[in-house]
């Protein structure tokens, strides 16, 4: 039997990407959370310099949202997604394909980032099979990619740690592509690198080795956020998209962080001016309020598999909860608030004071790096000797003491508040960030 005891037990509960040992020493609970702030348990604010995990893009406790999602479980708590609809999720549906890029208009409910890539990669072998290229089952990612945790997701991502336990059992037909992270070509870049555009071609060089008749699809973050804010160099996404589209292979962006305003338009694809042919979205396209993820595809994609059978299901694929009630509830709440406030043009508007402030760090103590564009920035710590990570951790550590929540990720310090976030917070953060650094060993 559980019980509760005001003080909560810790022991049963296996924490996800956490050190449970030295978690369960130190905790960290946060107990409510409003606009910009997190309240933790000794009744301290958390300044959130992260939208939570790179999701709360509108901003704690939107009360739109807490209603939407209220006057949807007490009028339709659960519908079953298969053979059986609900209007919340057509709609939902059709809002989100008027914010993606022309063409990707068709969409599929997911739950989670994890879920929406191994989604995405299922759809690009399901065209192929249905447009009798059924040879085309390789899949290409990066390092230093991260695409969630399911298997297709490890596969093509490129993190070590993320693999190693599991490397017997990843997909066969993978390759990567060279991350795009260079400190001696691109160190303080403001916005997109210069250097590196080159690196594309590998795909070339892996078409070559391949074949592209067996080559299913590309999958990258159009701008790594959880390896530490590693930005596309100029020209880099453009070349993968010319040379995937002529070999027939499908172009896929990973969007999960970078969708819904993170870069200042809706979709990083905006952005940059490169339309890929699928988008896997999940975070910000709920405010976080309610598990929600899912997958743009281009129309042409959609209808060929859709068209393969003549009758009966056509992709052996869904969940349980795919356009659940709320979800979709907190979807439309979401979208209709990042409109209402022009949450994107914010986020666009408030980058270049963002960058200055990020940049004003460049020559503080060990600090071997900054990159940033539209609301994310990414400082980068020279790694204290035989201790690689120690600095970031440290510095993550002392601003929660002083009220400012961060990520880190290896020796790189990330940033990405809500677009919401006013001016003298943004300084306040990177001020905390200063002076920490001043005092870090
Ligand atoms: C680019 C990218 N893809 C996928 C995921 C996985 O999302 P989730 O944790 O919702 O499964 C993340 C999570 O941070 C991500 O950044």
């Amino acid at each position: 039997m559980n019980t509760k005891a005001s003080a909560p037990d810790l022991s049963s509960l296996w924490m996800p990407f956490t050190a449970n040992k030295q978690f369960k020493q130190h905790p960290r609970f946060l107990v409510s959370a409003k606009g910009m702030y997190y309240t933790n348990a000794s009744g301290q604010r958390i300044l959130d310099g992260t939208s939570g995990l790179w999701c709360v893009n509108a901003g704690h406790g939107r009360q739109e949202i807490i209603e939407a999602i209220s006057r949807q479980a007490a009028q339709l708590d659960y519908a079953p997604g298969f053979q059986m609809g609900h209007e919340g999720a057509f709609e939902a549906a059709a809002a989100v394909a008027r914010i993606m890029p022309q063409g990707l208009d068709r969409i599929f409910f997911t739950n989670s980032g994890s879920e929406s890539v191994d989604t995405a990669l299922k759809i690009a072998l399901a065209y192929h099979q249905s447009r009798g290229e059924g040879r085309r089952t390789r899949l290409i990612g990066r390092e230093r990619g991260y695409h969630g945790v399911g298997f297709g997701g490890i596969s093509v991502g490129g993190i070590k740690s993320n693999r190693k336990m599991f490397s017997g059992a990843l997909l066969p037909a993978i390759d990567h592509l060279s991350h795009t992270h260079s400190l001696s070509h691109n160190a303080f870049s403001r916005g997109q690198p210069t250097w590196g555009a080159h690196l594309a071609d590998q795909l070339e060089a892996l078409i070559d080795l391949h074949d592209a008749s067996t080559i299913a699809a590309v999958i990258v973050e159009p701008m790594a956020g959880s390896t530490g804010v590693l930005l596309p160099p100029k020209g880099y996404l453009e070349k993968l998209r010319a040379i995937t589209q002529k070999h027939g292979i499908l172009l896929i962006f990973d969007e999960v962080i970078t969708a819904f305003g993170r870069l200042g338009a809706a979709t990083a694809s905006a952005c940059f001016g490169v339309v890929p042919d699928l988008i896997t979205l999940a975070k910000g396209i709920s405010n976080a309020s309610v598990p929600c993820g899912a997958v743009a595809v281009r129309r042409e994609i959609h209808d060929t598999i859709i068209n393969a059978t003549p009758e009966g299901i056509e992709l052996f694929h869904g969940y349980t909860y795919s356009g659940h009630p709320l979800a979709m509830a907190a979807v439309l709440a979401t979208l209709d608030i990042y409109e209402r406030e022009k949450l994107f043009d914010r986020a666009r508007t408030m980058a270049p004071s963002f960058e200055v402030a990020a940049h004003g760090l460049k020559d503080t103590r060990h600090v071997v790096d900054i990159r940033n564009l539209g609301l994310v920035a990414g400082i980068e710590l020279d790694p204290r000797p035989g201790a690689p990570g120690a600095r970031a951790a440290e510095v993550f550590q002392a601003c929660f003491d002083q009220g400012i929540l961060l990520r880190y990720t290896g020796d790189t310090i990330a940033i990405s508040p809500p677009l919401i976030i006013e001016q003298d917070q943004i300084e306040r953060i990177f001020t905390t960030i200063g002076a920490v650094l001043k005092k870090l060993t």
